[in-house]
């Protein structure tokens, strides 16, 4: 459910025209829908009612402070996983006592920032770790109240990049291991255990991963329990799934009731760090038609937008949705979208059938809201591109487009080199 709907024949975001916003903005930029996003938030926040938790929105998916006040406003928390992200969650007001952090390379200097800030837990991913936490504690005259971030061997049936719940993957403890570690944690003066928490994978589109995720830290916190150790909060990470393309992955009330079902009773605090559920379909990325180039072999869209904008389908073959924002009644043809970037890996879309358009024309790429902005770069020099927030019949520019300043900050040629 979004809205991202045709009125006359052109693209809109809830009651504005794509096309106008990109006459006002320039092309290519990313358009988020505020109606859209505090839906998604509030159906997703709402199906866990009935059960004391807290919704941590996970910042990776899309940090841009105007989207996370306004989740902070309707009562969302943060996952955050650098000293970045913690400075925007507290930029956006979001309160402290509502963040968790997790991370397999946490720095002395983030430690200590999160530290100083009070937040709700850190989420201790090795042993090292643990050891630096409690000397930043020492040092700071603090109690840090800390989980583990156990590995519940768990296949999350998801992408090889984005599964992070096996035995083979650099993130969480082992529970072997996390049992000597919630010892040395009781044991420390400096630190206090609160919960436990996990995080399997991310875009899982059926229930039972996560039904078995929250079996095995149940299993866990009986055993923690039964050695004294006690548990106020349960973190079992993000990682539901959307509609890409033909997708079907459990409504948000469907996934809550699995959860319901396995903690009723239990006394616990659920924590969920949801990242693309939210906000993946309430954002698309518009770009505008350079050139149609003819080949023996294919038909080449060139856009304006490239895999540094929104690098999901060049780095995980990801699919994404294109419409025209102003469709022509035609027979559609088969073309490759690619970027200006100089690989041949630069594509959005290949091999897909799409309505013929002429150069100057917009294309949409739809559920670009996570991972899209926080994944660009500035490769091949190209500058960053603004971040439009759609409400009603106004729009906002929440980022602006970077420039050639912006670009070449922070460089500088030594004297030696100087002409
Ligand atoms: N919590 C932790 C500890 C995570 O590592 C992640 C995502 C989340 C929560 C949020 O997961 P979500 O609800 O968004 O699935 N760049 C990839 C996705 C990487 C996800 C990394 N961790 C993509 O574009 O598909």
């Amino acid at each position: 459910m979004n809205h991202f709907i045709y009125h006359d024949n052109v693209l809109h975001a809830e009651n504005l025209s794509v096309e106008e916003i990109a006459k006002a903005v320039g092309t290519p930029f990313y358009l988020y829908s505020h109606a859209t996003l505090e839906r998604h938030f509030l159906v997703f926040d709402g199906a866990f009612a009935r059960l004391p938790h807290i919704t941590c929105y996970s910042c990776k998916a899309n940090t841009n402070i105007a989207l996370l006040r306004m989740m902070g406003k309707l009562g969302a928390g943060a996952d955050i996983v650098s000293g970045g992200e913690l400075a925007a969650a507290l930029s956006a007001s979001i309160p402290p006592e509502r963040i968790v952090y997790s991370g397999v390379g946490k720095t002395e200097e983030e430690i200590s920032y999160a530290v100083r800030t009070g937040i709700a837990m850190i989420n201790i991913e090795s042993e090292g770790e643990l050891q630096l936490i409690a000397a930043v504690g020492k040092r700071m005259g603090k109690q840090v109240p800390v989980s583990i971030r156990v590995n519940p061997e768990i296949d999350a049936k998801t992408h090889p990049y984005i599964t992070t719940g096996l035995r083979k993957n650099k993130f969480g403890v082992l529970w072997e291991d996390a049992r000597r570690l919630y010892s040395n944690i009781d044991r420390s003066e400096y630190l206090t255990s609160v919960g436990i928490s996990s995080h399997i994978g991310s875009q899982i589109t059926e229930i039972p991963p996560f039904v078995e995720a929250i079996r095995s830290l149940k299993r866990m916190i009986a055993d923690l329990s039964a050695s004294g150790v006690h548990t106020k909060y349960i973190d079992i990470g993000g990682g539901l799934g959307i509609t890409y393309k033909n997708e079907l992955p459990p409504h948000p009330e469907e996934y809550a009731r699995a959860i319901r079902t396995e903690l009723k009773g239990t006394g616990l605090t659920l924590i969920l760090e949801p990242g693309r559920v939210i906000v993946g379909n309430s954002g698309a990325f518009v770009t505008k038609l350079l050139y149609v180039k003819e080949t023996p072999d294919k038909t080449f869209y060139v856009v304006d937008g490239a895999m540094n904008d929104l690098v999901r389908p060049a780095f995980y073959g990801a699919y994404h949705e294109i419409v025209p924002v102003t469709p022509k009644r035609a027979k559609k043809v088969k073309v490759d979208v690619v970027g200006p970037i100089c690989e041949s890996g630069d594509f959005l879309a290949r091999n897909r059938k799409l309505l013929p358009m002429d150069p100057g024309s917009l294309l949409a790429i739809m559920g670009a809201g996570a991972y899209g902005f926080s994944m660009s770069s500035n490769y091949n020099s190209r500058t960053k591109v603004p971040e439009v927030l759609v409400k009603g019949d106004e729009f906002f520019i929440i980022r602006q487009r970077q420039t050639l300043q912006d670009l070449l900050r922070g460089e500088s040629i030594p004297g030696f080199l100087e002409v």
